[in-house]
Order: C-alpha cells, then sequence, then structure tokens
C-alpha cells in the first residue's frame, strides 16, 4: 500500500493550494459606507456605517478608505470609549488629507469618527470589528510589535502589508509551480 499521491493528484493538489492561496492574499481597499464621501449620514440613511460594517468581511490587510473634501471633513481613529462619548480630543491617529487610508494590520476593534466638532453624535463614526480568521500570518517581528503595544487597536504607521503579502505570494507561487514541473516531468 502505497500513501504517496501519484503525480497527477499532486498537481491537482498544487493547483488548488495556489487558488486557496490567491484567495487567502487577495487584500480589499473598501470605500467606507460604500459612500463617495465620508460625511454626516442622511436622514435616509442615519445607520449607514452601522449598516456597512455590518453587512462587510474585513481581514487583515485590508484598508479603509475614507473619502472626503479636506476643507469639510476628517477622520480620526479613537478609543472604544471616545467612540461611544463622541470625544474628539487626543486620537490615536487623525487623517485629514480627504483620501484617507487605514490599513488594518490586526484583528481586533477599530472605532473612528469624524475629527469635526458635532458630527460624531450625528451618526458619522465607524466600528469594525476583525475576528482574525482568514488573516494573513505575519513575521513574528510584527506580531511582537502588536503585542507590546497598548490594549486598544491602533495603527502601527504603514507597514506595507499589500506589497509585503505580494511579495510572500510570488514566493510560494513560484516554488509551487517549480514542483509542479518537477513532478510532471
Ligand atoms: C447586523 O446583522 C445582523 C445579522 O447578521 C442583524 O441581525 C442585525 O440587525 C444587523 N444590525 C444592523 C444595525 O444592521
Ligand atoms: C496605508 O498604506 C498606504 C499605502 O501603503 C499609505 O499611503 C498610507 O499612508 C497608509 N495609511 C496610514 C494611516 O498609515
Amino acid at each position: 500500500m502505497s500513501s504517496v499521491m501519484s503525480p497527477k493528484c499532486l498537481f491537482f493538489y498544487t493547483l488548488q493550494l495556489l487558488i486557496l492561496l490567491q484567495a487567502k492574499v487577495f487584500c480589499f481597499q473598501h470605500k467606507v459606507g460604500d459612500l463617495s464621501a465620508w460625511n454626516i449620514p442622511t436622514a435616509a440613511n442615519p445607520d449607514v456605517y452601522i449598516k456597512w460594517s455590518n453587512k462587510t468581511s474585513f481581514r487583515v490587510g485590508d484598508s479603509l478608505m475614507f473619502l472626503y473634501p479636506p476643507s469639510q471633513d476628517s477622520v480620526i481613529q479613537v478609543t472604544p470609549q471616545s467612540y461611544k462619548t463622541c470625544n474628539i480630543k487626543d486620537p490615536i491617529l487623525f487623517m485629514n488629507d480627504g483620501n484617507s487610508l487605514f490599513n488594518i494590520t490586526q484583528p481586533g476593534d477599530f472605532y473612528f469618527t469624524s475629527g469635526e466638532a458635532g458630527h460624531c453624535q450625528k451618526g458619522q463614526k465607524l466600528h469594525i470589528f476583525l475576528d482574525g480568521k482568514g488573516a494573513i500570518a505575519y513575521a513574528p517581528s510584527e506580531a511582537e510589535t502588536a503585542a507590546d503595544g497598548p490594549s486598544y487597536q491602533q495603527n502601527f504607521g504603514s507597514i506595507p502589508t499589500a506589497a509585503a503579502s505580494s511579495i510572500r505570494f510570488s514566493t510560494v507561487f513560484g516554488s509551487l509551480i517549480v514542483f509542479a514541473i518537477w513532478v510532471l516531468v
């Protein structure tokens, strides 16, 4: 009895693995609220950000894109307490360039509100949650950084997640192709 896979089977197994990897490594840029502008919700759709975060699945490596006229709005990442009470002082992260990308580098809860006075009270706030399932495994150095950080979720600067993933992916892809060819020959 042989438990070794036939070359053909191995090849298809490899292909399947590649497809899986590709699905895992693909990173999304989520346009917040599916809206062309990060703004105070309209009366017609007061729960737009709650509904949007509810129906969207986020993964580590994805990013949130907040679009708005920079003269009129801004985005701040805040603590859960500040999210609840609409406290816009001492944010964790402040972005006001009108085209703000927040890179999700770890699982957990993330809280955002507008940085403009009065906007959060009118529902311009966003809470997202990542359970860590389907997360891309990061290098230990990044994991350590996260563990050493404060207890609230924070953005650790510009970790080039998309780039790192694609490098990792092409390395894996390359080795698998070589392996598949080797098996077939
Ligand atoms: C969020 O989704 C759940 C089901 O997935 C639903 O029961 C709940 O009402 C939703 N909440 C909002 C605010 O849309
Ligand atoms: C997220 O990543 C993009 C591209 O790598 C970068 O331009 C941007 O500044 C990052 N965002 C933050 C808040 O660091």
